[in-house]
């Protein structure tokens, strides 16, 4: 393995009641303004937002309301939180909701207190951070991600039309209250969007060097045999606690380091999903579904042994070119996009687009071959 250190700082709360039983007394070590931020409304809808109202009211918080996160948070986004957060002499961050709302007030807890530009300093290059971001604390209520326990923040700068994403230790949250009950009442597209981004960590991460046996890659093949054997079972039965709270936390092991440890990271479908994000704000997930296939088809013949590990342990089939196969099959099953007219776009994406998309995107040099911008716009294609 390469050397690593390892620390996590969130401390997280699992299980069924846990907002109930531990967020009043939590919230109680922070002080009396909090700002409570959330998406667009699934929270009301679903009894989350009374529950933690109650709990917050219960620790005498006085609540600053901050709503209306999208998917893809915008740098614009979280610079009207800072101000918010600025204005309310706001003491503590508390973030109900998927990535785009844990991500969102990651960056608003450094913004509200860094007097420069936070997107220059820390997204358009990474940064250190030497000052203390606002604590915060995060409430989780759909699993795909794994924000809950890193400090990773992706965030869209609209004008720029660039989406990157950065990780600073030092943007983890104090806290995750994670209950899996919360998550029943993600769509179905989201829940299978979710999983599938799940999914993706975890195979970005098994597929970057080194390859020689280590702890960490045989974990990823037990986490990407529950992830598949979870979704599976939550398509069947939208309620099943099990399969929902098997999910949530194989989200956050897929992004809380520990696989990670000893590896160097690719990531370099992200890279690509991230970009088209950028231009067409597409979902995460269903974006790295249509582009992973294509992906691998190119790079099977360069990482062939690790590919046809995959393929036996993952999927049970005998050759590197099955196991992706079986990887797209999958995508199918789940009735995932399996192109790019199938995805939810601002914009068509023509040629034009995805060649803006390849010579945008980061390029990673520790995949198993580096790509060059012309074979991203073939994959991209490849994907029409
Ligand atoms: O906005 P509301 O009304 O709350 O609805 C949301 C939203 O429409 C809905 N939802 C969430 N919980 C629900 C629910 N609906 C009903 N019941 C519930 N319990 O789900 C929709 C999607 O939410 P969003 O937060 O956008 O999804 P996700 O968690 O997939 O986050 C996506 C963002 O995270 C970034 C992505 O790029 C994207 O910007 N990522 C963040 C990472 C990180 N920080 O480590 C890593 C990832 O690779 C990823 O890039
Ligand atoms: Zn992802």
């Amino acid at each position: 393995m390469n050397n690593f250190i390892f620390e996590n700082a969130t401390k997280v709360y699992f299980g069924k009641g846990c907002v109930k039983e531990y967020l009043s007394c939590l919230s109680s070590r922070y002080g009396e303004n909090v700002m409570l931020a959330y998406g667009g409304g699934s929270i009301q809808k679903n009894g989350v937002y009374d529950e933690v109202m109650e709990s917050l009211n219960r620790a005498g918080k006085n609540v600053i309301e901050f709503p209306g996160i999208g998917s893809n948070p915008t740098y614009a986004k979280v610079l009207e939180g800072a101000k918010l957060a600025r204005e309310n002499k706001v003491d503590f961050i508390l973030a109900v909701g998927g990535g785009s709302v844990m991500d969102c007030c990651k960056a608003i807890s450094m913004a509200a207190v860094y007097d420069g530009d936070v997107w220059t300093n820390f997204w358009a290059r990474p940064g250190v951070i030497d000052f203390e971001p606002l604590p915060l604390g995060v409430i989780v209520t759909v699993a795909g991600t794994g924000s809950e326990m890193n400090g990773g923040a992706v965030i869209t700068n609209e004008e720029l039309k660039v989406k990157t994403g950065r990780d600073y230790p030092k943007c983890n949250a104090k806290f995750a209250l994670m209950d899996p009950s919360y998550t029943f009442t993600v769509p179905r597209f989201q829940m299978v969007s979710g999983g599938f981004d799940i999914l993706s960590h975890i195979m970005e991460t098994y597929f970057s060097e080194p390859d020689e046996a280590n702890v960490s890659d045989d974990m990823s093949e037990t986490l990407m045999r529950g992830v598949i054997r979870d979704l599976r079972a939550a398509i069947r039965n939208p309620e099943d606690y099990t399969a929902r709270s098997n999910l949530m936390w194989e989200s956050t092991m897929a992004e809380n380091r520990i696989i990670k440890l000893g590896k160097r990271m690719d990531f370099q479908c992200h890279q690509m999903e991230h970009q088209l994000g950028a231009y067409t704000n597409c979902n995460h997930g269903a974006g790295l579904a249509v582009i992973h296939p294509a992906y691998y088809r190119h790079i099977v013949k360069d990482a062939k042994e690790k590919f046809t590990r995959f393929a036996k342990t993952v999927f049970g089939v005998d050759t590197a070119e099955a196991g992706i196969e079986a990887l797209a099959a999958f995508i199918r099953e789940c009735g995932l996009p399996t192109k790019m007219s199938d995805l939810r776009s601002r914009v068509k994406i023509t040629p034009e687009v995805l060649r803006n998309v390849a010579d945008t995107c980061n390029v990673v040099k520790s995949g198993p071959r580096e790509l060059s911008r012309d074979e991203i716009y073939d994959i991209l294609m490849e994907c029409m």
